[in-house]
C-alpha cells in the first residue's frame, strides 16, 4: 500500500512511526514532513494547506490511503477533495471539521444538545461585547470564533483586560477574520484532561487520556506555547469520570454531529476541565493533539493503519483498539526563547538507540545534517510501567539528545504525580 500523511510536526512524526509498524505499507510519504520525519518517510515539499498540490500528488502517485493530520487542511476541506478523486482518508470532512473551525458552532452545538460546557454569549458587534463586559463576571474568557494558531483564547483577569482583548480581536483583527465573531464565556476551574477518541459516527472509542503542559516555564509560568510536554494516562481522569464523560459528552457529541448531518469520522479531541460541577468541554479539536499524540500512540498496542482504515469505512466496531498498561511521558525540547524569538540552524544529535522515541517537530536537513528549524524542536517520549518511571526515563533520554540553545521544562508530570 501507498500511504501519505499530510502535516509536518511532532504529531505527524508520531503517527508515521506508528503507521510504519504495519508491513502492508510499502511506501509512506509525508507532505511536507520535516528533516526528522525524513528518517521514517519520504518527505515531499508540498504544503499541508495546498489542497490542489496534495490532490495532484495523490493522483500521480497512486496513493491508497491518506491521513490528514492538521486542523487547517481539515477545516479547508482537504478530505472532501481527496475523497472526490477516490482516495480514502482518515480525518473529518469539511462539514464535520467545523467542530474545531468555529467556536460559535461548537458552543451552539453543546447548548442545543445539552453537552456540559461553560456558559457563553456570542458577539458580532464590538459595542455590544464591550457593554456586556461592563457587568460580566470576572475573570472572563474571550475566544475568537475561527482558527487562530492556538492563540485565540484570552483569559482576562480584569474588565479592562477583557475589553482590550475584544478590541484587539474585533477592531485590530489580530487574528484576522477569525475575530469577526467572539465568544465570551464563563471562567471555569479544575484540572484539564485531553481525551482523543477514534470515531466513525457509529462507534466512539476513547484513547488513553493525557495531560498537556502549555506554559513555557516550570510551575505553569510564562507564555502559552503549543505544548511543552505531556503525560498519559491523566490521573485526574478516573474510571468514574471516564464513564461520566462517555455518557454526557462523548456519545452525545457523536450523536449531535450525526443529527446535524455532519457525521464526524476521524480523531475527535475533547479538551476537558474537571470542574467542581463535573467534567465540561473546554474545546473540541477535529484531529490528534500535539504533543498528546506523542504519548498516546506509543501506548497503542493495536495496529494504527487498521484502525484508521476501519474509521474511514465506518467499521470501527469491528477492529481491536487496545492500549498498554503503564504510562508514558514526553518532554519537548525547544529552542531557547520560544515562544518568543529564538535562533535556529544548530545541529541536533540523537543517539541511535533513542531515535525510535524522538518525534521531531522543528528540524531540517542542511548539508546532510539534522539542524534545528523551529521553536519546538523535538519531543522525547518514554513508556514505562508507571508514571514515575516514564518521567525519569524521558528526562534521562533528554540529557542524551543535544543541540545548542536547547531549553525544556524540568517539571513535566510533576502535577500529575502530586495528584495520585
Ligand atoms: P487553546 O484553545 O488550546 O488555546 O486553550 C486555551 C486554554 O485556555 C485551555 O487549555 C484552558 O487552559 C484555557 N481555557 C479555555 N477556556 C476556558 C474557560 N472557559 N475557563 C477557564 N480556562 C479556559
Ligand atoms: N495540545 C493541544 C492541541 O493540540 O491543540
Amino acid at each position: 500500500m501507498k500511504v501519505m500523511v499530510v502535516g509536518g510536526g511532532g504529531r505527524e512524526h508520531a503517527i508515521i512511526k506508528s503507521l510504519k509498524k504495519n508491513t502492508d505499507i510499502e511506501k509512506l510519504y509525508a507532505l511536507p514532513g520535516n528533516g526528522g520525519i525524513a528518517a521514517d518517510a519520504e518527505c515531499v515539499s508540498i504544503g499541508a494547506k495546498d489542497i490542489e498540490g496534495v490532490v495532484n500528488f495523490a493522483k500521480e502517485n497512486g496513493i491508497d490511503f491518506a491521513v490528514v493530520a492538521p486542523d487547517d487542511p481539515l477545516v479547508l476541506g482537504m478530505v472532501d477533495a481527496l475523497e472526490a478523486i477516490g482516495v480514502p482518508c482518515f480525518g473529518p470532512n469539511k462539514a464535520a471539521a467545523i467542530i474545531e473551525g468555529s467556536k460559535v458552532f461548537s458552543k451552539d452545538l453543546m447548548k442545543k444538545y445539552n453537552i456540559p460546557t461553560a456558559e457563553y454569549e456570542v458577539f458580532t458587534e464590538m459595542d455590544k461585547a464591550l457593554l456586556y463586559l461592563e457587568t460580566a463576571p470576572i475573570p472572563t474568557v474571550i475566544k475568537a470564533d475561527g482558527l487562530a494558531l492556538g492563540k485565540g483564547v484570552i483569559i482576562a483577569q480584569t474588565r479592562d483586560e477583557a475589553k482590550d482583548a475584544v478590541r484587539s480581536m474585533m477592531e485590530d483583527k489580530i487574528f484576522g477574520e477569525s475575530g469577526s465573531r467572539v465568544v465570551i464565556e464563563e471562567f471555569l476551574t479544575g484540572p484539564e484532561v485531553s481525551v482523543l477518541a477514534f470515531t466513525d459516527g457509529k462507534t466512539m472509542i476513547p484513547m488513553v487520556s493525557s495531560m498537556d503542559h502549555k506554559r513555557a516555564l516550570d510551575n505553569d509560568q510564562g507564555l502559552n506555547t503549543g505544548g511543552m510536554g505531556t503525560i498519559a494516562p491523566n490521573p485526574y481522569y478516573t474510571a468514574d469520570i471516564a464513564k461520566e464523560c462517555m455518557d454526557t459528552i462523548f456519545i452525545p457529541t457523536m450523536n449531535a454531529m450525526n443529527a446535524e448531518n455532519r457525521t464526524f469520522k476521524g480523531c475527535l479531541y475533547f479538551g476537558l476541565m474537571i470542574t467542581p460541577k463535573g467534567p465540561k468541554v473546554i474545546e473540541y479539536n477535529c484531529r490528534f493533539g500535539d504533543p498528546e499524540t506523542q504519548v498516546v500512540l506509543p501506548m497503542l498496542k493495536s495496529d494504527l493503519l487498521t484502525i484508521m482504515m476501519a474509521v474511514s469505512k465506518g467499521e470501527l466496531a469491528s477492529v481491536p483498539v487496545e492500549f498498554m498498561d503503564g504510562a508514558a511521558a514526553c518532554v519537548v525540547m525547544a529552542s531557547n526563547g520560544y515562544p518568543g524569538k529564538y535562533q535556529t540552524g544548530y545541529e541536533i544529535v540523537i543517539p541511535a538507540d533513542l531515535e525510535a522515541e524522538c518525534y521531531v517537530a522543528g528540524g531540517k536537513i542542511a548539508d546532510g545534517k539534522l539542524v534545528t528549524s523551529g521553536g519546538r524542536v523535538l519531543g522525547v517520549t518514554a513508556v514505562a510501567e508507571n508514571l514515575e518511571k516514564a518521567i525519569a526515563k524521558s528526562y534521562s533520554q533528554v540529557e542524551r539528545v543535544t543541540f545548542e540553545n536547547a531549553y525544556y521544562r524540568k517539571d513535566i508530570g510533576k502535577r500529575a504525580l502530586a495528584a495520585k
